[in-house]
Parts: structure tokens; C-alpha cells; sequence
């Protein structure tokens, strides 16, 4: 259940093609973000998915609740294994979701949810959002909203994780950026944890991009994730 799952932050096909035939065994479950499924459209779900990965289709949906349903009735038929919405969105919204999301044979990919981006931090919750609660609170209760709905679980901070399953059960899922190696490069993430850490503190799966993408030997790079994350 638990895996390491590589963010393809690339603007073409040709790279993540470029990108992908690093690996020669392996098939990583692949996170395919805005920009990439923006610059091909789905085809590039349906060439990933050729290829035997499973795809996390990360486009934080949060639109009224019809529209979401009708627009994930979509993405479900792509075949995806995994995509998320906006929590602020609502729980009608969220429940909106999964019905579009459910296939007819009554499976569907894992629906997740973003509590509050963490390019958000407490001052422009106040400021800008007019929320008066603090960070944390904030995210939890949003979390609750999500479990309630029925999604699966949330994408969060790994420092959140821990708490998130206390609150909302030890199986509602925690999907984990802001990983790097221990002594790797930060780059823009301001809070980070190493893979062993994550694991340790209640992520189910990690969502790791630089550090494997741009690795000398990116093949290499996510072995060390593996088995830092799920042995170590
Ligand atoms: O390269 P890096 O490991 O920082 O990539 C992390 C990935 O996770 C990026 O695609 C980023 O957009 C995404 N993400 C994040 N923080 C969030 C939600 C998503 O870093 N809260």
C-alpha cells in the first residue's frame, strides 16, 4: 500500500518520455501536476498508463458541485488511480466528486484532498481568507470535512500526517510532499522530512520530485526512496 510517488513536473511529453526511460525495471506510480496535463491534454494519461505506472492526476478541482462531478465522470474514464479536489470546496462538492468519480462497475480512483496549500501560511489565512482559526486547526477541520464526505485521505505536510490520523483514522490516507534526502537540497520547500521520517510520523505515500528528477541517476534516486521509505 505504502509507495513513493514521483512528481513529473515537465511541460512536454518528450521530457517525461526522456525522463521515464531512465527507469529500466521499475514502473514508479507518477504524479502528473497542471502543467504537464495542461501542455498535452489527457493523452498523456493514456501514454503513461501504456506504460504500466499508476497515475496520481494531481488538478485540485474546486468548482460548483456539478460541474466537479460531471468533470471527474472525465478523468475517471482515463483510467487514473488517484486525483484530489479542493476540501474548500465543500463537502457537497466532495461528495459530488466521488459520484462522478465512481465507474459504473462501482470501482474508482482514490479521491484525496488539499486542506490548505502550504504556499498559505496563518498570517494570509487571516488577512486575506478572513479565518480567524489558527493554521493547524484549520487544516484538521478540513481534513474532518473530507473524511465525513468519504474521500480517501489528504495530501498534507508529513508534520501533519501523525495528527491527521489520529483525528480522521488510521486509514484515511496521508499523501506526503516537502520529502527530501537527508542532507539534500531544499530548494523552495520550507518544511521538510526525510523519507524514513515520513514513514515513521503516518505518510502512506510520499510525493517526491526534485531529488529523484533531477538526480544524476534518477533510477538510483528513487531505489534510495523506496527503501528509505518503506524499509529503513
Ligand atoms: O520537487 P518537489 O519534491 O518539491 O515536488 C513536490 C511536488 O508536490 C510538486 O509537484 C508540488 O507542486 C507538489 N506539492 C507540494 N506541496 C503541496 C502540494 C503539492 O509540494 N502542499
Amino acid at each position: 500500500m505504502k509507495d513513493v510517488i514521483i512528481a513529473c513536473d515537465f511541460d512536454s511529453w518528450e521530457k517525461t518520455k526522456a525522463f521515464l526511460e531512465r527507469f529500466e525495471n521499475e514502473k514508479p506510480f507518477l504524479k502528473i501536476g497542471m502543467e504537464l496535463f495542461y501542455a498535452e491534454g489527457p493523452r498523456i494519461v493514456k501514454e503513461i498508463k501504456a506504460r504500466g505506472h499508476k497515475i496520481f492526476l494531481d488538478l485540485k478541482l474546486h468548482d460548483i458541485p456539478n460541474t466537479v462531478k460531471k468533470a471527474m465522470k472525465v478523468l475517471s474514464a482515463l483510467e487514473i488511480d488517484m486525483c484530489n479536489v479542493h476540501a474548500a470546496g465543500t463537502a457537497e462538492m466532495m461528495k459530488a466528486a466521488i459520484e462522478g468519480l465512481t465507474r459504473p462497475d462501482g470501482t474508482r480512483p482514490l479521491l484525496i484532498a488539499v486542506t490548505q496549500l502550504t504556499s498559505t501560511d496563518g498570517q494570509k489565512l487571516r488577512a486575506e481568507l478572513l479565518i480567524e482559526k489558527s493554521m493547524p486547526e484549520t487544516v484538521l477541520h478540513y481534513a474532518k470535512n473530507a473524511a465525513s464526505a468519504g474521500l480517501d485521505g489528504v495530501v498534507c505536510s508529513p508534520l501533519e500526517a501523525k495528527l491527521i490520523k489520529q483525528v480522521c483514522g488510521q486509514d484515511f490516507l496521508t499523501v506526503t510532499p516537502g520529502v527530501r534526502f537527508a542532507g539534500g537540497d531544499v530548494g523552495d520547500q520550507k518544511r521538510v522530512a526525510t523519507p524514513k521520517w515520513a514513514r515513521e510520523n503516518g505518510s502512506d505515500y510520499i510525493v517526491m520530485g526534485r531529488p529523484i528528477t533531477e538526480a544524476a541517476d534518477p533510477a538510483a534516486a528513487y531505489r534510495r526512496a523506496k527503501e528509505e521509505f518503506l524499509y529503513e
